[in-house]
């Protein structure tokens, strides 16, 4: 994009202060504006041969078919909301006339950032080098950042001060904002930042994309009240808001009328939904909402806090037949003594004997978890009884994280910091015994026909696709893309480990999405 375009900077603020004032029209206001900026600076650029020495014949081409005026690209780093925010934050490109780009050499480059353990937070300042040296090639390229890392603010200093070559800041409250942010970066020179505190708004009803047709993550919840000592997330995503059942609902059911067959139902701490609700509803009874819409066939959620999960949630999963046999219940530590340090509300029997009801009523669950080695003040007899927890619980799978000191939460402070090199040899022995366990349970169903939902060609074999079974287990099997987002019966020849080798049995009924399962 050259910079010549027919935007004068002195309509910028005619066109804001006619904007509405309510969401979401503000911003399809304000996707209208780009559009039209976009649009102006392409058709010179087509017209100069600017845009055919940019963007090269073929993607010039796409751009034009596809009636683009520029190219985006969005990395996403950290866990499922943020994966989701992505979805959203595409869904606003595209209507702004942005078409995805194969790399990051795009017009318009967005990370949307973690910050909950500091390699996540590094990674992010190491691929901005790279951003600075694309944009100097390119001198229109907009970089945007925006997620977790952007709530903290000596993170923006930081980038204020050293990463000047940034267009747009924004933080994890004001996502819907995107198209009006764009907007004022397009009408004015520097850094436009804008990253709110906190919030109590949920905007709904703006366009999103999905990155698989067939699945998608639902919000249900945002932040989290829970302050466990050593976490970050209650302060950059804010206090906990639950979205109004009717609207959970509604975004499920047009989900599934456009083809999704799955959805994750997302939250910090799913067993608390519903709480702060004028007319409260249980975690348990929104389930049982989304289990009747009809044509959706597996109902996934994350994350479970232990504290919180009620006989009744254990009661709608084992009488349902979509909720998927999958139970993701982060222990973080055995020991009862540094669960109390980190102000996680269990103790170690407490969780050991949830697992046994959970286990009794559904004998066929998979249990995952997520541990933290190295939290201050763990001795190795802490230690031990988080090998003890992982040897009586038998995980399908786990993720191992070293603590990494958050500034800003208490155990940031605490004095007795466990040293690297002892931490190192910990986690070792915990990913070794977790890595073993996880070998022999996940092989369990081997030699039985079950149902896999077929996701993705897989890149490493011909012919062969990748699928997941209900209890989230991945299964290769041989296939045609023809499966793709569809509930096929795989025979499971073989595990190998982490995951089986399958031969498929037969296709689904043709029709696959409104097919209810018998
Ligand atoms: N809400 C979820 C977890 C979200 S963060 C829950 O309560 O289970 C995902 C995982 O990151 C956590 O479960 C924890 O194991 C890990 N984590 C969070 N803060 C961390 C820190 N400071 N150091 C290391 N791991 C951390
Ligand atoms: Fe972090 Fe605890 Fe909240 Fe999970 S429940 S996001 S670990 S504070
Ligand atoms: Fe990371 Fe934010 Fe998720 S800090 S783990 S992306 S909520």
């Amino acid at each position: 994009m050259t910079k010549e375009t027919s935007f004068q900077l002195s309509d910028a603020e005619t066109i804001k202060k006619n904007a509405p004032a309510a969401e979401p029209e503000r911003q399809y206001y304000f996707i209208q504006k780009v559009r039209e900026i976009l649009r102006a600076r392409f058709e010179a650029d087509v017209a100069s041969g600017e845009a055919l020495k940019r963007y090269g014949q073929e993607q010039l081409d796409r751009l034009l078919e596809s009636g683009s005026f520029g190219t985006f690209c969005i990395t996403t780093f950290g866990c499922q909301m943020n994966a989701r925010d992505s979805e959203k934050l595409q869904g606003i490109l595209e209507e702004c006339g942005f078409l995805e780009a194969p790399s990051e050499d795009a017009d318009f480059v967005l990370y949307n950032t973690c910050t909950v353990r500091e390699n996540a937070n590094l990674k992010v300042y190491g691929r901005l080098g790279y951003l600075n040296s694309q944009k100097k090639k390119h001198p229109s390229m907009m970089i945007a950042l925006c997620g977790c890392m952007m709530q903290e603010e000596q993170v923006v200093e930081k980038i204020r001060k050293s990463y000047r070559f940034v267009d747009v800041i924004f933080g994890t409250h004001n996502i819907f904002k995107l198209a009006e942010l764009i907007f004022d970066r397009l009408s004015k020179k520097g850094m436009v930042v804008d990253v709110w505190k906190g919030t109590d708004q949920i905007v709904e009803d703006l366009p999103t994309d999905r990155k698989y047709p067939f699945k998608s993550g639902v919000n249900i919840m945002f932040g989290c009240n829970n302050f466990c000592s050593y976490c970050i997330v209650p302060y950059v995503r804010g206090r906990e808001r639950s979205r109004e059942s009717e609207e959970i609902i509604k975004e499920i059911e047009s989900l599934v009328a456009d083809g999704v067959i799955e959805v994750m139902l997302l939250g910090q701490n799913v067993n608390s939904y519903g709480k702060t609700l004028e007319t409260p509803i249980t975690f348990a009874g929104l389930l049982r909402r989304v289990e009747k819409i009809e044509g959706l066939r597996r109902i996934r959620f994350m994350t479970s806090h232990p504290k919180d999960l009620s006989d009744e949630l254990i009661e709608v999963m084992r009488d349902s037949k979509k909720i998927c046999r999958h139970l993701h219940l982060p222990l973080q530590s055995g020991s009862s003594r540094i669960l109390k340090e980190m102000n996680r509300r269990y103790t170690k029997e407490q969780y050991l004997s949830l697992v046994d009801k959970i286990k009794t009523a559904i004998p066929d669950i998979s249990l995952t978890t997520d541990i933290i080695v190295g939290f201050p003040g763990e001795t190795e007899e802490d230690f031990e009884e988080t090998m003890d927890v992982v040897r009586k619980v038998r995980y399908d799978s786990a993720f191992t994280f070293i603590y990494s000191r958050r500034t800003g939460t208490p155990a940031a402070s605490m004095e007795n910091q466990v040293p690297e090199d002892v931490v190192k040899r910990r986690f070792d022995r915990l990913l070794e015994e977790v890595q073993a366990i996880s070998a022999e349970v996940c092989g369990r169903d081997t030699g039985t026909v079950q149902e896999v939902l077929a996701e993705e060609v897989n890149d490493h074999a011909e012919g062969f696709l990748t699928g997941r079974l209900g209890n989230n287990t991945v299964v290769h099997f041989e296939g045609g893309p023809e499966l793709l987002g569809t509930l096929v019966d795989v025979h499971l020849d073989e595990s190998r480990g982490f995951y089986y080798m399958g031969t498929l049995v037969k296709k689904e009924n043709q029709g696959g999405n409104d097919n209810e399962k018998a």
